[in-house]
């Protein structure tokens, strides 16, 4: 009997493990709309969450890393119409400006969903029948305001000087026929739900706004658009088509095949993190979670909102001519530069401007000198003196060398914990505080003054091999930031292997590097601009 129970007990163990270990980290990113090309803006989320998805790959989790376009609303069909094509044909034209720019940025998304794949419309009209048949979905009338950019309904309480609260864009009156869901019915359960989890909405700040949010007061929420062709048409009622909010929200549920491929949908979900901008915390912290919980499934392990960017001290925007597009910065300064500006200078969380001089400020003082030039510097010195082939690490150990090891013992520790939060920023600091004292390494082992005296050969050997060493570290730690410049450290250190099928923690240790191998300096990974370009 005891026995049984043991082996029972072990059996149940073995399953959640391996089920826990099955679990993909799921990270999504808003889907955007195809109104219009994507920007900085647009893709500041997604480069900040391709750096999250390849930190989680590099400690060796699976990843199941989503992003896509919202096609429906309003908004894309008036879009499609000034252009004078359908929505469908404006969609499939403008969906390629945003893989595109994914793939120029490197961006690893395991799936890309579209709101009118056949999938997510089975999924969606599947879902919206579901609450309709609990009885959470019910036929009214809404009278109010509506902002067409931000596809959101205002109380005329809500508006600002008659305009939109949100964008401060004019609102047009609708009085429908909609239907409606029983967002106030969740409200008490809600909020037990963010006061259990403090973890479920950051940060901090957000999830203050988002209880007293609650607290003011939840009113049932439109659903439906009728006066509206360009939509999913509710399958209870053929003549409306769904609200796109409530469209596009779904989309983290079908692109994992909820309601289609029940095993697979059980294997991923919940989503470990949603990230979004802070002006679509609501959707996603409040009538997200209810309509999940209306269809009883589990909520969202995270829904972090960051902060909002302006260009040089003003929000993008068409008419003032400031829209940024990536491709123009990664012309000019590279995609790992734009990668790891986005993620440096920005405390996540928080707002934060834009301004070209920043980045070309940053690009000289942080990649061309600190990383790019202690590369070549290295990489030079054992070309120079040992021919390449990078010595074995002698005997002892002076006190420099046991400063360097510490930095690099502590690094991988501290780059956990601030990505944990989110705190691209900070993690890149702490690199750079590493690279710091591998660039003081250099300086105060002199290998150039060493190499002078043949009876300092050992401590020449010694010194050369934990530069080397030093770099191999350097490149497994950028690797969720620049993985092109990752693997182009890896290349001139003589791997023939992608450094993006090495893990940490393994390949963390200090030691690793394989005594021997051959290196080459390379072309500069950062070539300096110069001002006046
Ligand atoms: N389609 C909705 C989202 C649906 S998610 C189920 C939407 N799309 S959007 O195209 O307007 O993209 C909004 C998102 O783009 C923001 O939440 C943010 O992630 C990103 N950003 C767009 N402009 C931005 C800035 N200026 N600054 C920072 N992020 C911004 O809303």
């Amino acid at each position: 009997m005891y026995i049984a129970r043991k082996v029972s007990i072990s059996i149940y163990n073995i399953l959640h493990r391996k089920e826990k270990m099955d679990k993909p980290y799921y990270l999504t990113t808003p889907i955007y709309y195809v109104n219009d090309q994507p920007h900085i803006g647009t893709a500041y989320t997604t480069v900040a969450a391709d750096a999250l998805a390849r930190y989680h790959r590099l400690k060796g989790e699976k990843v199941f890393f989503l992003t896509g376009t919202d096609e429906h609303g309003q908004h894309v069909a008036r879009a499609a119409e000034r252009n004078g094509v359908s929505p469908q044909e404006w969609a499939d034209r403008m969906v390629v400006h945003f893989t595109e720019v994914w793939r120029r940025l490197n961006i690893s998304n395991d799936f890309f969903i579209r709101t009118t794949s056949p999938r997510h419309i089975k999924v969606a009209r599947d879902f919206i029948q579901l609450l309709y048949d609990k009885g959470d979905i019910y036929p009214n009338t809404y009278e109010g305001w509506y902002c067409v950019p931000d596809e959101s309904f205002w109380l005329p309480s809500q508006l600002v000087d008659g305009k939109c609260p949100q964008c401060g864009r004019e609102v047009e009156m609708v009085q429908e026929d909609n239907y409606f869901f029983r967002l106030s019915a969740y409200a008490d359960r809600l909020l037990r739900h963010i006061e259990a989890n403090p973890g479920f909405i950051q940060p901090e700040i957000r999830r203050n706004e988002v209880v007293s949010f609650i607290r003011s007061g939840l009113t049932d929420q439109s659903i439906s658009r009728k006066t509206l062709t360009w939509g999913i048409p509710l399958p209870f009622d053929e003549g409306q088509v769904m609200y796109v909010w409530f469209d596009a929200l779904l989309n983290y549920v079908s692109a994992i095949d909820y309601g289609i491929d029940g095993e697979r949908f059980r294997s991923i979900w919940p989503a470990d993190r949603h990230l979004i901008g802070k002006e679509i915390l609501r959707f996603h912290a409040v009538i997200w979670p209810a309509m999940l919980m209306a269809a009883g499934l589990p909520l969202p392990r995270q829904v972090f909102a960051h902060g909002w960017l302006t260009v040089e001290g003003e929000k993008m925007s068409k008419s003032k001519g400031n829209v940024v597009s990536p491709h123009e910065l990664i012309d000019e300064f590279g995609v790992d530069a734009y990668r790891y500006y986005f993620l440096r200078e920005f405390s996540f969380g928080y707002d934060g401007n834009f301004s070209r001089e920043n980045l070309a400020g940053r690009y000289n003082a942080e990649l061309a000198n600190a990383l790019g030039n202690m590369v070549s510097r290295i990489l030079a010195m054992v070309e120079r003196y040992r021919g390449g082939a990078v010595p074995g690490p002698g005997g002892g150990g002076e006190a420099p060398d046991a400063v360097l090891r510490e930095s690099a013992s502590r690094v991988f520790g501290e780059v956990d914990e601030y990505m944990e939060r989110l705190a691209f920023n900070e993690a890149l600091q702490a690199i750079w505080n590493f690279l710091g004292a591998v660039n003081r390494y250099v300086d105060e082992t002199a290998a150039w003054d060493l190499s002078k005296d043949p009876s300092l050969s050992d401590r020449l050997d010694t010194v050369l091999y934990n530069q080397v060493e030093a770099v191999r570290l350097t490149a497994l730690l950028v690797t969720p930031f620049m993985p092109e410049t990752a693997e182009g450290i890896w290349g001139r250190l003589g791997y023939t292997d992608s450094i993006h099928d090495r893990h940490l923690p393994g390949e963390g240790a200090w030691g690793l590097y394989p005594a021997g191998q051959h290196v080459a300096k390379g072309a500069a990974l950062f070539p300096r601009i110069e001002k006046d370009k």
